[in-house]
């Protein structure tokens, strides 16, 4: 059910969840000072609870006030990319923030989102925790309609068309010296080695704690109900669907559902969901992925998203 901002504003500080959209996927908001809404945002996803959430602010003072100690290049970061696709997990006191949103973790994720209505909302309304607005382990939802598919269509949903970038934000943490991705996104590792000096290592878990510093990237993500076989050339010629690029051809007997240009990787990664959505739609039970593409910059999220969504080890199902 589409709403107003108005609306989005007076049912969130009336303890509801509502989807908003921003530039990377669309998610499921609840004020940050509403610890039932959160709860009830852990049981709409099916989200695990040592899952914790991102908190959404409209500007750098509303972090301040929770952060224990600055963390070196931090304003450089906040000033060079955001509001946009960066997500920065900082130490906070954690008597400010409640142990749900954090997951009992000594530190909290946060972004400022480039999206007006949903800035205006949370300068209104104050911080709101934001997951991805997808049934836990499902593709995020990148439009409206896919929000109503996962939730239902009475679910309140600000429709802000279809999301700008199409992938979750990036998200950065600092293991001093040096900062690490947790998370790669929507921001690549090339546009944060302009403003760090160095690119950020791809980081999942420290040596000495071997549990990873993200609790959200082992789980089960971004998978369709379709397996994907990721360019496997012994299974192209008995596909039912092709997930591949405009420019080339593939065997005619197959359906070929385009990602877009091979030229142009936002196209790509901004219809990467809906694809993938639409593949279930169609009720294909497997699809082929055409995975010959450029590793560089945005290309290696794609591929990290794909990666993600055929793998289908049913024990990492959440
Ligand atoms: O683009 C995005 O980031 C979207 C939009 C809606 O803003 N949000 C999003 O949220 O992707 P979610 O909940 O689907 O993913 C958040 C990720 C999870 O993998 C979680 O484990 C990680 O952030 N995370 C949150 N707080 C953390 C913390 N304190 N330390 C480490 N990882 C954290
Ligand atoms: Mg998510």
């Amino acid at each position: 059910m589409k709403i107003t901002v108005i609306e989005a504003i007076e049912r969130l500080t009336s303890g509801q969840v509502v989807s908003l959209p921003t530039e990377t996927v669309y998610g499921l908001a609840a004020c940050l000072n509403q610890p039932k809404a959160i709860e009830n945002i852990f049981k709409l996803k099916g989200r695990p609870l040592h899952n914790p959430l991102i908190i959404h602010v409209a500007n750098i003072q509303q972090i301040e006030d929770y952060l224990l100690h600055p963390v070196s290049l931090f304003d450089e970061l906040a000033s060079t990319f955001w509001p946009g696709p960066l997500t920065i997990i900082l130490p906070i006191q954690t008597l400010k923030i409640s142990e749900i949103v954090r997951a009992h973790l000594p530190s909290a994720a946060f972004r400022i989102p480039d999206q007006a209505d949903t800035l205006r909302i949370i300068k209104e309304v104050g911080p709101l925790v934001m997951p991805s607005a997808n049934i836990s382990g499902y593709p995020s939802a990148t439009m409206a309609d896919h929000v109503e598919k996962d939730f239902g269509v009475d679910f309140p949903v600000l429709d802000g068309g279809s999301c700008e970038k199409g992938l979750e934000s990036t998200i950065l943490y600092y293991l001093n010296p040096t900062w690490v991705i947790l998370r790669m996104g929507a921001l690549t590792g090339e546009s944060l080695e302009k403003v760090l000096g160095y690119r950020p290592e791809f980081f999942l878990t420290t040596e000495q704690q071997k549990k990873p510093l993200s609790p959200g990237q082992l789980l089960r993500h971004y998978s369709p109900h379709a397996r994907l076989i990721l360019g496997d050339p012994s299974a192209l010629e008995r596909a039912p669907f092709i997930v591949g690029f405009r420019e080339r051809s593939y065997p005619e007997k197959s359906r070929v559902l385009y990602l877009g240009s091979i030229n142009d990787v936002n196209e790509v990664a901004n219809n990467l969901y809906h694809i993938l959505r639409e593949l279930d739609i169609q009720k294909s039970s497997w699809a082929w992925v055409d995975i010959n593409f450029p590793t560089h910059g945005l290309w290696k999220t794609v591929s990290d998203r794909l990666t993600k969504a055929a793998d289908t080890e049913p024990d990492d199902f959440t």
